[in-house]
């Protein structure tokens, strides 16, 4: 069965796709939790979900929210400790999570401060596997939610083009060198990415514009566009747009 046709969505600026996110993760997480007694969640990083999480953070919101049947988990991290001011953990901690009553064991902090960058790695899937009670070395599960951006050169999570981690199949998370910034970054694999039950594109401002078109338009070129990799298997596939993002597409989707 091929994956279903992405669904794009067009709010007029960024407070407006950060709002209707909040709206969604409530919504889903109501939906799991009454089906299956939580909601396991991945967190994108970059700058754009932080309007999402001061959203999430404040009244009504947060109290529309269960936060001890949350788990919460990362798509990807930064090498650097969660205290550093690149930190996703670090922005998200500041943003939601000294404001919301998630319990500490329910956050999920992908430990790569590690020296040893594969440990951290493995250390993150077995950390998964654990709270989804499954193998390790099996089959990938499922999360109810899983957040992304997009980078101006195409990247998600951290798959940037031309990297390692794009051709990996077996892994839920990696470690990947990224040439092209000087760094290596921890990150779910698309195995991981693409089983699950819905997938939150967040993508704003008119830095993404030209990209967003090569990737959901144009011909298929998944070592330049690693975006283009996110089709989950089984899941939904929403692209929550603003204005200036979407401002050239035509609607002629290649998914
Ligand atoms: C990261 C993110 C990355 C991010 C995009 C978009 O660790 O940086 O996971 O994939 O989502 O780079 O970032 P902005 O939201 O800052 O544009």
């Amino acid at each position: 069965m091929s994956p279903a046709k992405p669904d794009l969505r067009i709010y007029a600026n960024g407070d407006a796709v950060a709002r209707a996110c909040a709206e969604e993760f409530i919504r889903l997480a109501g939906r799991a939790i009454a089906d299956h007694g939580r909601f396991t969640v991945a967190l994108s990083g970059g700058s754009t979900p932080k309007a999402l999480f001061e959203i999430l953070a404040m009244d009504p919101f947060k109290d529309e929210v269960d936060w001890w049947s949350v788990e919460l988990f990362w798509g990807d991290e930064r090498t650097v400790p969660p205290d550093h001011k690149d930190s996703n953990y670090r922005m998200t901690h500041e943003s939601l999570l000294t404001k919301v009553p998630i319990p500490a064991a329910n956050v999920h902090r992908i430990l790569a401060e590690s020296e040893d960058r594969d440990f951290a790695a493995r250390v993150y899937q077995e950390e998964i596997a654990h709270v989804f009670g499954v193998e390790p070395d099996g089959p990938p599960p499922a999360f109810d939610m899983v957040m992304l951006g997009m980078g101006p050169d195409g990247h998600t999570a951290s798959l940037f083009p031309h990297t390692a981690a794009l051709k990996e199949t077996k892994r839920w998370v990696v470690a990947n060198e990224v040439p092209q910034m000087n760094t290596w970054r921890i990150t779910m694999t698309t195995t991981l990415l693409n089983s699950a039950a819905n997938v939150y594109f967040l993508c704003v401002g008119d830095s993404k514009t030209d990209r967003l078109v090569e990737v959901l338009e144009g011909p298929k070129d998944t070592d330049r566009l690693p975006s283009q990799l996110i089709a989950p298997t089984t899941g939904r596939c929403i692209w929550m747009l603003d204005e200036s993002a979407a401002a050239k597409l035509t609607g002629k989707a290649n998914g």
